[in-house]
């Protein structure tokens, strides 16, 4: 009997021991750890039924439906809520085989001509316009139209998609595109905000609100291929967003970067050579799905991009939203987006379009 209750005390001591250690270690902070510790006690979690993706997130779409069915008034609207009731948080992406943009577009009545919509039933707080560089990714581009509308409309902005479209099949130059999308997009509008953004993300949650912010903005900061974290401090890749002030300070983008990588970080290095600072939102919200591809034909790695990278500071300057050429050689309105499409030239320069087979006349 007394050796039971000398045991009972040795329990009951251990027991209250790790009470107190475990008191000590929250109150400095290894709250992680404590959490880790009580997590082995708990039973194992019931695996969700059906796919994972299933189970977080809603439908991007859900809600919308109603919003078709307010007639249209054009003038006398009150100013949309500071925060939009359509906004709910995470959000379901799934890729689903068969999806056709004539589907797209059915399941977004109120997008117009060009791509642009306006919320019907109040008068927008926010004029943001989304561009995007891209040449063959027709597939990816369906995607990110499917998810992007709806998301743009549950946070009731007023907004148009334009994709810049690289003509020819000189390698790829995303930063250059870019510098086009920004002055085609403000020769058409006087836009508050601009996003640029790559075709293959796909943003997961509606509360990362597609507007500008004091400085330059990096959007994509948490992406599942990274683990939906920022994978370096100063990335800036993927998704950001400029006012055209903050664009014109740190003169655009660069337009010398070839191929793939390297200018996401020359855009970094110029948000601070202009003398601003790098915005994000919550790490539980700036969250994006990736479509996974392959690197593309026409779009290979730029082996001279830590070079280029090192001499940022002093190129800046020189090379950027002053200095892109380009030429325009057409501009459709099409259902869900405006296509710009442009000849950027090559490494060499720009040349004519209509004269790239023959030999070229001096200009
Ligand atoms: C979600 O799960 C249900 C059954 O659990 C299934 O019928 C449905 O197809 C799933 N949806 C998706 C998008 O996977
Ligand atoms: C959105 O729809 C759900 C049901 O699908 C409903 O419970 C919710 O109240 C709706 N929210 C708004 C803001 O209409
Ligand atoms: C582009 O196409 C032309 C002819 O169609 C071909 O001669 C050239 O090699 C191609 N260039 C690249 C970079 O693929
Ligand atoms: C944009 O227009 C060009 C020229 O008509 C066309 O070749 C290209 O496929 C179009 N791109 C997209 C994404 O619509």
């Amino acid at each position: 009997m007394g050796t039971l209750q000398s045991k009972w005390r040795y329990l009951v001591m251990i027991l209250g021991a790790q009470l107190v250690i475990m008191a000590l270690l929250s109150k400095e902070g290894y709250q992680k750890r404590v959490t880790y510790f009580f997590r082995i006690f708990r039973k194992p979690e019931v695996p969700p039924a059906g796919p994972l993706h299933n189970q977080t997130g809603r439908d991007v779409y859900a809600n919308l439906s109603q919003l078709a069915k307010v007639p249209l008034q054009e003038e006398g609207l009150p100013y949309c809520p500071r925060k939009s009731p359509l906004v709910g948080g995470p959000i379901r992406v799934t890729f689903p085989s068969g999806l056709t943009l004539a589907e797209v577009e059915r399941k977004n009545p109120l997008v117009v001509r060009g791509g642009r919509y306006r919320p019907p039933n109040c008068e927008a707080r926010h004029r943001t316009a989304i561009i995007i560089p891209h040449r063959n990714r027709e597939h990816h581009l369906k995607f990110l139209l499917y998810y992007l509308h709806p998301f743009l409309q549950r946070q009731q902005i007023s907004y148009s998609i334009y994709v810049i479209h690289q003509a020819r099949n000189f390698t790829f130059n995303r930063a250059k595109l870019m510098n086009v999308g920004f002055r085609e997009a403000m020769r058409e509008e006087d836009w508050e905000c601009l996003f640029f953004h790559d075709v293959d993300l796909i943003p997961e949650d509606d509360r990362n609100t597609y507007i500008c912010d004091a400085h330059p903005k990096h959007a994509a900061i948490a992406m599942d291929k990274f683990g939906y974290k920022l994978p370096y401090k100063s990335y800036f890749g993927g998704v950001s967003a400029l006012t055209p002030l903050q664009y014109l300070k740190m003169n655009g983008f660069p337009n010398n970067y070839w191929g793939w990588g390297g200018e996401d970080d020359d855009i970094g290095i110029r948000v601070s050579l202009g003398g601003m600072l790098i915005s994000r939102p919550a790490l539980k919200v700036g969250r994006y799905k990736m479509i996974k591809h392959k690197l593309d034909e026409g779009n290979e790695m730029n082996p001279r991009r830590f070079n280029m990278l090192a001499k940022t500071r002093h190129t800046w300057r020189q090379d950027g939203m002053n200095t892109a050429e380009y030429e325009v050689l057409s501009r459709q309105y099409l259902p869900l987006y405006t296509n710009i499409t442009v000849n950027i030239g090559t490494n060499k320069g720009l040349e004519p379009y209509r004269a790239a087979p023959g030999p070229h006349p001096t200009r």
